[in-house]
């Protein structure tokens, strides 16, 4: 039984990556974990244009629960002292401003900071977040009993099924099962309905992390793809793009790469303090226009893993390809790597009649950055493309 939502990767902002478990609201009053900073959080998505380019969701994540259970329902409840008056209100302030509201729990006793877990309660609990207003639902799966994922999750796909609100169902239970892609159970997810699934490690907000993620990607580029499409994604984890952890650079890299694997784009940062050239990427138009294709055909590397790499994929009528260029893998500090890598469409010829596509750059600057780009990376002056991975005959120059 599947849902008819996230047609297109889910887009928004969320907690984790940046505020993380911070409860101490006398001492970080601006950046713990309670209503005012999503409050605060949505007004800004919705002043800063992040609202308008797409990104739709606000989201709790975990360390919103009270320490346990309401003794007379058994229904999961907030910590009334960060959450006055509850989950509820605080939805409702996020939806007046026409944003959408998603919230956290675990198919496990406890969730991975301690806090209570869904376990055997998935159909009270599903009931709670539709009543509270809840458009979206991560469920992760910390201190796991593994065996009882296959019952969880699916129970927790039925009862959001039959809660009677339209509910956006992320699931963690691959992100637990090790880094081999191939083995993983993604048609008994795509099965029980989930919308998307984080598939492996943790981001961190450093660039190692990041780069090893679109290391895995390009890794499993392939496999991954085939399990992704209109309303079933698969989530590397949320975008680091406007921390200071990683370089404008970086960021650049992060936001085409995700755009090519058709990945959510989940902002990690402080959106109510936020630089000009980060909150430039993160609205790049041709970049989303790229993740939001509505032919949702994710892509993936398709040279071999380098120093310089093509990731390229299929949208409606043309080819988005970036080019990515690591740099010196040799160098002793990864940080310090300069990291590009440009989004921009190859027009398919007319009739794609088995012409070579025409290199049509987004914008000139893109053009300069990427030759620019290719031409510093070791050695490297040309490399050729070959899109038939990607189901297009043909071949292009890039250089
Ligand atoms: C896991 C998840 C993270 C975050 C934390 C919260 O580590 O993968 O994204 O939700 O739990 O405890």
């Amino acid at each position: 039984c599947r849902n008819k939502l996230a047609q297109t990767p889910p887009m928004g902002w969320m907690s984790w990556e940046i505020f993380r478990c911070q409860m101490d609201c006398k001492t970080y009053p601006n950046s713990c974990i309670n209503a005012d900073l999503y409050k605060t959080t949505a007004d800004a998505m919705k002043a800063k244009g992040f609202l308008d380019a797409g990104y739709d969701t606000v989201h709790i994540d975990d360390c919103w629960e009270a320490d346990a259970r309401d003794p007379n329902t058994g229904r999961l409840a907030a910590n009334a002292d960060r959450f006055p008056g509850g989950i509820a209100p605080l939805a409702d302030y996020i939806h007046k401003l026409g944003l959408k509201f998603g919230l956290y729990t675990a198919e496990s006793k406890t969730t991975c900071t301690g806090h209570v877990g869904s376990y055997l309660n998935e159909i009270l609990d599903a009931q709670t977040f539709a009543d509270w207003g809840v458009d979206y639902l991560k469920v992760d799966g910390c201190n796991p009993n593994k065996t009882y994922y296959p019952t969880g999750y699916t129970a927790m796909g039925t009862a959001l099924q039959i809660s009677g609100r339209d509910i956006v169902y992320s699931c963690s239970w691959p992100a637990y099962l090790g880094s081999n892609e191939t083995t993983k159970p993604y048609n008994t997810m795509i099965g029980i309905g989930c919308n998307l699934w984080r598939n492996w490690h943790d981001i961190q907000c450093n660039w190692k992390s990041l780069s090893s993620i679109i290391d895995h990607w390009g890794d499993y580029g392939q496999v991954l793809a085939s399990y992704a499409g209109p309303g079933h994604w698969n989530d590397p984890d949320m975008l680091l793009i406007g921390n200071d952890c990683i370089t404008d650079d970086q960021a650049r890299t992060q936001m085409a790469i995700w755009s090519i694997v058709a990945a959510p784009l989940i902002m990690g940062n402080d959106v109510r303090n936020i630089t000009a050239s980060t909150r430039a990427i993160l609205l790049n138009r041709d970049a989303i226009a790229v993740n939001q294709d509505p032919l949702g055909q994710a892509g993936f590397r398709i040279s071999p893993k380098g120093a310089t790499e093509v990731w390229a994929r299929n949208i409606t009528n043309a080819v988005a390809v970036a080019l990515l260029n690591k740099g010196s893998q040799s160098s002793s500090s990864a940080d310090s790597e300069a990291s590009r890598a440009q989004t921009m469409r190859l027009d398919l010829p007319a009739g794609n009649d088995g012409q070579g596509p025409v290199f049509t750059h987004v914008d000139r600057d893109a053009q300069l950055r990427a030759r620019s780009a290719a031409a510093t990376a070791a050695n490297t002056t040309t490399i050729t493309v070959n899109f038939s991975d990607i189901g297009v005959s043909g071949s292009a120059d890039v250089y």
